[in-house]
């Protein structure tokens, strides 16, 4: 089953796959925002096919559960990259590794996605404008530690600066980005199947499509698959954003070359690049 979205709910969807199919995933579920979540900045998001206000225990037993079913379906080796944020409620923050550590994941990396915009400006906290992108990784043969990244890969370091989508009729899309780096990073030119299942308007889908891989989402939505399928007849219109993402993917100079230079080589050390700030007192 290669380049066709699934209309249902997730988890259904999932059991309906073969073990070890799937080389790489990417996702953004619902985040269980209650609906009501408003910030000042931003608009409500309310899906048009289902309810993002469950209980907070019902909600991360369902991920566990999606989050399971995908460890099944993923290749031994394969990689889940899963984007979520820290919330709070009633004063109380609920962070994502409170279930992730319930999966059969390895969790191996957390990546901080700096959105360079705060979804909310009140000040209960300092503005949020993070969110996280948990590298999730299928051992083989409990090997946890598994393959390095190529050193072009590598260099995007842990932390993602881009802004969110705009230019998009889904609720709450990520940009063409984000799945992008995924999927680049892990297969880098070589073949694969990539899945999604939460698919919303098909973002990981027409970056696995650009960047030539197979893929299989999923989403509930009629509607959102609709927006998907379209997209994904006109992906060579996403095509520019892509090969800018792709142009980042690159070593300027090795590690030979900076040494031959007399360039920086050691490691990096916050002491390197930090100025005392002048005393307050
Ligand atoms: C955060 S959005 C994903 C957006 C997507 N990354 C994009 O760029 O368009 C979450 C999606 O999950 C879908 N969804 C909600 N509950 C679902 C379920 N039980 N099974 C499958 N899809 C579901 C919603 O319809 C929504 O499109």
């Amino acid at each position: 089953m290669k380049n066709t979205i699934l209309k249902g709910d997730a988890l259904k969807m999932l059991k309906t796959l073969s073990s070890d199919s799937v080389d790489v995933g990417v996702t953004s579920p619902p985040y269980n925002k209650q609906e009501n979540k408003k910030g000042w900045l931003v608009k409500n998001v309310k899906y048009s096919g289902a309810c993002d206000k469950e209980s907070e225990l019902k909600y991360q037993l369902d991920q566990v559960a999606v989050l399971n079913e995908l460890f099944r379906v993923i290749k031994p080796g394969g990689s889940f990259f899963y984007n979520h944020k820290t919330r709070w409620e009633r004063g109380k923050m609920i962070h994502p590794m409170d279930w992730l550590r319930q999966t059969c994941w390895t969790v191996r990396q957390e990546i901080i996605w700096d959105r360079m915009i705060a979804a909310n400006i009140r000040g209960w906290r300092f503005w949020q404008k993070d969110e996280r992108i948990y590298w999730l990784y299928k051992p083989i043969d409990n090997n946890y530690i598994g393959k390095e990244l190529l050193a072009k890969h590598a260099l995007l370091s842990s932390i993602w600066r881009f802004p969110p989508e705009r230019n998009n009729p889904h609720p709450a899309p990520f940009p063409l980005i984000l799945p992008a780096r995924c999927i680049y990073s892990i297969l880098d030119k070589k073949s694969g199947v990539v899945i999604d299942p939460f698919a919303g308007s098909g973002t990981t889908l027409v970056a696995a499509s650009l960047l030539g891989k197979n893929y299989i989402g999923i989403d509930i939505s009629e509607e959102y698959i609709a927006v998907a399928k379209k997209r994904l007849r006109n992906v060579t219109q996403e095509g520019e954003i892509l090969m800018r993402e792709l142009e980042k993917h690159v070593v300027r100079k090795t590690f030979k070359e900076r040494k031959a230079n007399g360039d920086f080589v050691g490691r990096f050390r916050e002491a390197d690049v930090v100025i005392s700030p002048p005393s307050l007192f």
